[in-house]
C-alpha cells in the first residue's frame, strides 16, 4: 500500500514493535528539546510521530517546516511511549511512531481559521468549508448523518419499501412555500418548478401499485432561512397504499427507534404520545410543543366569567379568552424582570401582560390582584398549577393571539428559568389538526398541510359548510419543540380533492390546469394511500445535539440563500439570458449586482 499501512483507529499496543504507515492531515507540530513531535489526523483520529535528528536528520529537518493541516505520509516503527507523556485523552495515546520517512503530499498556505478555534465567523467557516469540515465536530455530524441515512434505508428496506427516484425539473408541488423556478430553454417562456416535495409523484406511485415508495429526497423552497430551516433540505420521504393512520404510526415509531439505536444507542420508548392539535394549541400554545417540560397553558375562562377585572372583563366580553401559565420559580423576578416579561409579550402581539407571585403562604402579590375576588384568585391558583416561588402569567385576547403569546412565553420562560428536560427525547404524534386554515391577509382558506391531505370521514359534511372545523386524516412528529415530520393519509376520491380545491378557490379550470395529472390518476383506480415525511436535517441536527441545521449539512447556504463558498447565486451573462428568451428588469436599486453585461461574463470565463 502506497500511503498507509493502517488508520489511526487500526493501531494500538498490539502492534508496537511494527513498522506502520500513515497519511493524513499535520494537526499540530510542537518542537521540544530537539525532537519534533507531529499529530498526525485521519479519519480514524490522531497519531504521535516523533523526529529524532539521530534517526533521520533530513526528515527532521523537513518536519521543521510543516504548518498545520498540511497533508502528509510518514511511516516508521511503533513504539510504547515513556509513561509520563502517556496521552489519555487520544485512543493511540501509550504509543508513538519513530518516524524514518515523512513525505509531504501537499503543502497547506496559511490557513483562514485554526481547526481548533471554535469561534470563528460563520461566514468565514463556509467560505472554507473544505477546511470546516476537517474540524472533529463537523466529521463527527456528517458520519453520523450518513449512518442515520444507513439506519433510515436499513429499516424501510427490511419491511418491503421500494427506493425510487422522482424528477427535480418538475411542476410546482405546493407545500405552502415559493417555488424556485428554472427556465426551459427548449420551450421559451415556459418554467420547470423544483419540487417542494415529492408529494405528488409519491401519490402517482402508489396508482402505479408500488404500494410501499420511499426516497431520501432534496426538496426545494423558496421562503426565509432559519435555524431549521434552509432553502434546500432533505427529506425521507414515505408513502403507503392500503395504509391506515394507525400502521403509519407504528411504523414510523420503528423507523425512528431503529435510527436511535443505530445512530447513538439509546432506545426510545413507543408508541410515542398522541396529542391533538387542538389540544396542543390550547395547552401549549404551539403545534410543536417541548414536551421534554411540564409547563401547561390553562384556561380561566368560564370560572371568571364574572370577573370584575378590566382586562378580562373586556376580552370575555368580546369573545376571547382568559389563560394562564405558571413559571416555576419565577417568584424570584424582580420588578424590571417582570416588565421586560411584559415588552416580550407585547412584541407577541400581547396588548399586556399580568403577573401573579406566589408568596409562600399560598397568597398572590400582584399590582392587579386587588381587582378579583377570592374566589377568582383561588381559581387562578388551582389551574395554574403555581406552587410558593412560581410566578402565574396572565393573558386576556382573542383565543389566537393568546395561545400564540403564551406559546411564546412557554418557550421563552423554559430558556431564561434554565427549567431541567425530564427527559432527553419527547416524541409525540400531533394528530387531528384542521383541514383548513383561515388566511386573515389573503382572507381566504388555505390548506393547513396541503391540499391533498384527507379530512377525516365525520368532517366530509363541513367542507363546504363549516370549512374552519373540519379535521384532517394528518399528523406531525414532533421532538423537543420541533416538528420533525408531517403526513397524512391523501385523498383517493377525485371529488373529495375537487371539493377541497373549491373551498381553496381553485376552481375547475384551475385545478385542470394545475393538477391534470393527478385528477386523471385519481380516475384510474388510485388506493387510499397515505404517508409521510420526516426532515433529515433536523433530526441529524437533534441527534447531534447541534442547535443549527447548517452544522449537519455539508454545504449549507446563509441568509438571502447565500453560498459564501461558491458565491451562488451569481450574475449570468447576457448570452446565457438571450438563449432561454430571458431579460432582467430590476430595480435600479439592485441593477448593479446583476451580471447582465457581456464584461461581467467575460470576466468570469476569463
Ligand atoms: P412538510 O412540508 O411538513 O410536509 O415537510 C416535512 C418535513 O420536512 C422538514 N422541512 C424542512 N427542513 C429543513 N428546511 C426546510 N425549509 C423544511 N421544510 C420542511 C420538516 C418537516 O416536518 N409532502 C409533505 C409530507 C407528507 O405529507 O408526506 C411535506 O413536505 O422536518
Ligand atoms: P391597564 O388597565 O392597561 O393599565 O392594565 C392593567 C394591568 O393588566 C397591567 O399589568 C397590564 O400589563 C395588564 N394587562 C393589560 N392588558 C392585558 C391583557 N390583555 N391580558 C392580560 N393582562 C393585561
Amino acid at each position: 500500500m502506497k500511503y498507509r499501512s493502517h488508520v489511526t483507529s487500526e493501531i494500538d499496543e498490539s502492534i508496537v514493535d511494527g513498522e506502520v504507515r500513515v497519511a493524513g492531515w499535520v494537526d499540530s507540530v510542537r518542537d521540544h528539546g530537539g525532537l519534533v513531535f507531529i499529530d498526525l489526523r485521519d479519519h480514524g483520529g490522531i497519531i504521535q510521530l516523533v523526529l529524532d535528528p539521530a534517526d533521520a536528520p533530513a526528515e527532521h529537518e523537513l518536519a521543521h517546516t510543516l504548518r498545520n493541516e498540511a497533508c502528509i505520509c510518514a511511516a516508521g516503527r511503533l513504539v510504547m511511549r515513556d509513561p509520563e507523556v502517556v496521552n489519555p485523552n487520544l485512543a493511540t495515546g501509550t504509543v508513538e511512531v519513530r518516524t524514518t520517512e515523512l513525505e509531504v503530499l501537499s503543502r497547506a498556505g496559511v490557513l483562514p481559521f485554526q481547526l481548533s478555534d471554535e469561534n470563528v465567523d460563520e461566514t468565514v467557516r463556509l467560505r472554507h468549508r473544505y477546511l470546516d469540515l476537517r474540524r472533529e465536530r463537523m466529521q463527527r455530524n456528517l458520519r453520523l448523518r450518513a449512518t442515520a441515512v444507513r439506519a433510515m434505508r436499513e429499516y424501510l428496506d427490511e419491511h418491503g419499501y421500494v427506493e425510487l427516484e422522482t424528477p427535480v425539473l418538475t411542476r410546482s408541488t405546493p407545500e405552502g412555500a415559493r417555488d424556485f423556478l428554472v427556465p426551459a430553454r427548449m420551450r421559451p417562456g415556459n418554467f420547470y418548478a423544483l419540487p417542494q416535495s415529492p408529494q405528488l409523484f409519491k401519490q402517482l406511485l402508489m396508482v402505479s401499485g408500488f404500494e410501499r415508495y420511499y426516497q431520501v429526497a432534496r426538496c426545494f423552497r423558496d421562503e426565509a432561512q432559519r435555524a431549521d430551516r434552509q432553502l434546500e433540505f432533505t427529506q425521507l420521504d414515505i408513502e403507503q397504499a392500503f395504509a391506515t393512520r394507525e400502521e403509519v404510526y407504528s411504523m414510523v415509531e420503528g423507523l425512528f427507534a431503529h435510527v436511535w439505536e443505530r445512530t447513538i444507542g439509546a432506545t426510545l420508548a413507543t408508541p410515542f404520545p398522541r396529542i391533538s392539535y387542538h389540544d396542543a394549541m390550547l395547552r401549549y400554545g404551539s403545534d410543536k410543543p417541548d414536551l421534554r417540560f411540564e409547563l401547561e397553558i390553562a384556561d380561566l375562562t368560564d370560572a371568571w366569567a364574572e370577573t370584575g377585572f378590566g382586562v378580562a372583563r373586556g376580552a370575555i366580553d368580546a369573545g376571547g379568552v382568559v389563560r394562564v401559565l405558571a413559571g416555576p420559580g419565577a417568584g424570584r423576578f424582580s420588578r424590571r424582570e417582570m416588565d421586560e416579561l411584559t415588552d416580550y409579550a407585547r412584541e407577541w402581539g400581547a396588548r399586556g401582560l399580568a403577573w401573579f407571585v406566589v408568596e409562600e403562604d399560598g397568597s398572590l402579590r400582584s399590582p392587579v390582584a386587588k381587582f378579583l375576588s377570592d374566589e377568582e384568585q383561588r381559581v387562578l391558583l388551582e389551574r395554574s398549577g403555581a406552587a410558593p416561588g412560581d410566578a402565574i402569567f396572565l393573558m386576556a385576547d382573542t383565543e389566537a393571539t393568546t395561545c400564540r403569546v403564551l406559546g411564546a412565553l412557554r418557550t421563552h420562560l423554559i430558556e431564561i428559568l434554565q427549567l431541567e428536560p425530564s427527559s432527553d427525547w419527547a416524541f409525540a404524534w400531533i394528530v387531528d389538526p384542521p383541514v383548513f386554515d383561515w388566511d386573515e391577509d389573503e382572507q381566504r382558506w388555505s390548506p393547513n398541510h396541503h391540499p391533498f391531505t384527507a379530512p377525516t370521514d365525520e368532517s366530509l359534511d363541513l367542507l363546504e359548510r363549516d370549512p374552519g372545523a373540519a379535521r384532517a386524516k394528518a399528523y406531525d412528529v414532533v421532538l423537543n419543540g420541533f416538528e420533525l415530520c408531517s403526513g397524512s393519509i391523501r385523498i383517493h376520491d377525485q371529488d373529495v380533492q375537487r371539493r377541497v380545491f373549491e373551498v381553496l378557490g381553485i376552481d375547475r379550470a384551475e385545478a385542470e390546469a394545475r393538477f391534470s395529472f393527478l385528477l386523471r390518476a385519481l380516475e384510474m383506480g388510485a388506493p387510499p394511500h397515505g404517508g409521510i415525511a420526516p426532515g433529515i436535517d433536523r433530526m441529524v441536527m437533534l441527534l447531534a445535539g447541534e442547535q443549527n441545521i447548517r452544522e449537519v449539512i455539508a454545504f449549507p447556504k446563509q441568509q438571502y440563500g447565500i453560498d459564501p463558498l461558491t458565491d451562488a447565486p451569481a450574475p449570468v451573462d447576457t448570452g446565457q439570458l438571450r438563449e432561454l428568451s430571458l431579460a432582467l428588469d430590476l430595480p435600479p436599486s439592485e441593477a448593479g449586482q446583476a451580471g447582465t453585461s457581456a464584461a461581467v461574463g467575460a470576466g468570469r470565463d476569463g
